[in-house]
This record gives structure tokens, C-alpha cells and sequence, in this order.
């Protein structure tokens, strides 16, 4: 087993990742917690129910479902399961289980983090994506149509449970789009896992079990470390939307209706990547790497009638936009990245363009 400690001033708690570790969900559960709510939704509750169901034989256990897909992230549905947990008995000594992909792990989070005020959440994350990123960290949420994760709140978990046995069944789209997720990681903070993804596609896409420990292990380590330097994104953990500025562009432009949040996020990359080279932040070469790596993993849905004027107008209106200043995360080499304000809306334009052509 590994474990990674997060550090924050809200919590203080562990990520682990073992094989079979959900069967023990329940040695996780603060002594005398009141009802579990197992938040997820109807096809991962079918697929990995067995596998929890070993840590829940309190018998007074609900299983709550959400919808899936992002264009339903959104407020109501946390209402609607707000209600059904108080006419099943909810109270502040409840606690939730997020069991499901990143969406899942947003919006049972944000109902957590709001049900009479707050009650804790235990974070089991069933996609790559949502175990390498969404899990830790405790950011919740839900999507506005003028935004994705315009609502949330930061509600760090009382653990999260990570059992890379359930990416067996995780259709191969998914998986990929978590990769993308792996490749941020590589980027920002590690050459070895970004060779490791360079050099090594083959048995990272099929799922070798040593290879996804690895690239599992390595990104939670980093998620980790950047969470527990700066749990509220005022500085470090801004390293980790590194893609996101672009691609929550890209998702809202397209009603989330066309790419998964990883498939974005491989836009996000290769438009920053491209910028950052066009102003003179990072060298042609690591650049071309960088490129090469996030394509050799796709591919991801066309772009198609897409307009470049219409993804830099949506650019303004993401969260981490201030003052009307968009912050973009360029990679400075293969490891690092910087945060960069005031770029010359043409050169953000030419990037765009040239990723979409
Ligand atoms: N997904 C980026 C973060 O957790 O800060």
C-alpha cells in the first residue's frame, strides 16, 4: 500500500492506493458516524457495488444516486438528494461516501460540504481521472451554463480511497481522458513521470498493473504535496490548472456536451503549450515533446465548428480570471510551469487557431 499525507488547515488526511482497499472502506469511518450515505451513480453502483458492499453491513446504509454526465452537475440535483437524505434520517452525524468519477466526487462533495452546514465526506474515486485529481483536494462543485464550476466550496475529505483494481472496467475513453490528467502531473512537476508516459504508452494503455501503480502513485504524490502547500489555489496550487483555463473554454463553449473534462484538458495542454512557445516561455523542443505526448494519447472528438473568438470570450468569464485578467499556466520546460497575466489577446487567439486547425 502507499499513502500520502495531505496536509491543510481544514484537515489533515490520508490518500491511499491498495488494490482491494474498498472492502475496508469502513475502518476509515470516524468512531459513532450516524447513517452513511453512499453517493454515486446507477452503472458504477452496478459495476463496483460488490466490491464496497464488504464495508457497509450496518444494514441502516442508503445508496443515493446522481445522474451521470456533466451537463447534469448541477445545483438541483444536489437539492433533490439533500431531501432524500433528511426523509431517510440524515443528520450531522451522517457522513457521505463519493463513490464514483469526477463528477461524482464534485457534486456529493459540494452536498456534504452544504448539508446542514457540513458533514464529512470519505472520497472513493472509480475513474482515473477522479483518483489522480478530482478526489484530493477538496474542491466540490457543481456547473452554471456561464461556467463550469462556477458553485463549490473547498471541503477537504476525511480520506480518500484509491483501489486501481476498479480501472479494469472503465471504458478506454475514460481512461484516457484521466491520462491526460497524468500528463498534467508529468508536466508541471516530474520528468520522470512525464518519460515514463513518453516511453512507455503501450503498457500504460493497456493498463499494465505495475505501469498504472506507477502513474497513479506519482500523480497523487504530486497532487498531495501542491494541496498541502496551498489548499486554497492562492499560489502553488494554481500548477494544477495547467490545461484547465482552456479546456473549461472548450467545455462550456460545447454545452459538456461533446468532450469529457481529461479531453478538454488535452486541448487546454496543447493550446498552452503553443502560446507559451509563441511568447518565448519555453524552448521549441520540450514544447514539441510536450506536444507529441498529448496527441500519442488520443485521440480526443473534433473540433469542428468550433470558433476560436468564441473560446477566448469564454476565457473572461472562467473563475480564475481576476480583474478581468486571464492567468494562464505555461510550461517553462518539461517539470516546471509558470503563471502568466497580460498576454496580448492575438497571441492567445494564434494559439487557439492553431490547435483547432
Ligand atoms: N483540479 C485542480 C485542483 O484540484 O486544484
Amino acid at each position: 500500500m502507499a499513502s500520502f499525507a495531505v496536509k491543510t488547515p481544514q484537515r489533515d488526511y490520508w490518500v491511499y492506493v491498495e488494490r482491494g482497499i474498498l472492502a475496508r472502506a469502513s475502518d476509515y469511518l470516524p468512531q459513532g458516524a450516524g447513517k452513511i450515505f453512499v453517493v454515486t451513480t446507477s452503472d458504477v453502483w452496478e459495476l463496483h457495488r460488490a466490491r464496497l458492499e464488504p464495508a457497509l453491513s450496518r444494514g441502516s446504509d442508503e445508496v443515493l444516486f446522481l445522474p451521470g454526465g456533466e451537463e447534469r452537475k448541477r445545483l438541483v440535483h444536489v437539492e433533490t438528494l439533500a431531501e432524500e437524505m433528511v426523509r431517510k434520517g440524515g443528520d450531522r452525524s451522517s457522513v457521505v461516501i463519493a463513490f464514483g468519477g469526477g463528477i461524482v466526487n464534485d457534486m456529493a462533495g459540494f452536498l456534504a460540504a452544504i448539508f446542514m452546514r457540513g458533514i464529512p465526506v470519505m472520497q472513493v474515486p472509480t475513474t482515473l481521472l477522479a483518483q489522480v485529481d478530482a478526489s484530493i483536494g477538496g474542491k466540490t462543485s457543481v456547473n452554471l451554463t456561464e461556467g463550469k464550476n462556477l458553485i463549490g466550496s473547498f471541503h477537504q475529505p476525511l480520506a480518500v480511497l484509491i483501489d486501481p483494481d476498479v480501472l479494469a472496467t472503465l471504458p478506454e475513453r475514460e481512461y484516457r481522458a484521466g491520462l491526460y490528467e497524468v500528463i498534467k502531473c508529468g508536466v508541471i512537476r516530474s520528468m520522470p513521470l512525464f518519460r515514463l508516459l513518453a516511453d512507455c504508452r503501450d503498457a500504460v494503455l493497456a493498463k499494465d498493473p505495475g505501469v498504472v501503480d506507477r502513474i497513479i502513485t506519482e500523480s497523487v504524490r504530486i497532487k498531495a504535496e501542491v494541496v498541502s502547500a496551498d489548499e486554497r489555489e492562492s499560489g502553488l496550487r494554481r500548477i494544477l490548472n495547467f490545461g484547465h483555463t482552456f479546456g473549461h473554454a472548450l467545455e462550456t463553449e460545447t454545452r459538456y456536451e461533446r468532450f469529457l473534462h481529461g479531453e478538454a484538458v488535452a486541448f487546454g495542454m496543447r493550446a498552452a503549450t503553443v502560446l507559451a512557445r509563441e511568447i518565448g516561455q519555453i524552448a521549441a523542443m520540450p514544447a514539441t515533446e510536450i506536444l507529441s505526448v498529448v496527441e500519442r494519447y488520443g485521440p480526443i472528438p473534433s473540433f469542428d465548428g468550433l470558433s476560436a473568438e468564441h473560446l477566448v470570450s469564454r476565457l473572461v468569464k472562467d473563475k480564475k480570471t481576476i480583474h478581468g485578467q486571464v492567468h494562464f499556466v505555461l510550461p517553462r520546460q518539461i517539470g516546471e510551469v509558470t503563471v502568466v497575466s497580460g498576454i496580448e489577446e492575438s497571441a492567445v487567439l494564434s494559439a487557439i487557431r492553431s490547435v483547432l486547425a
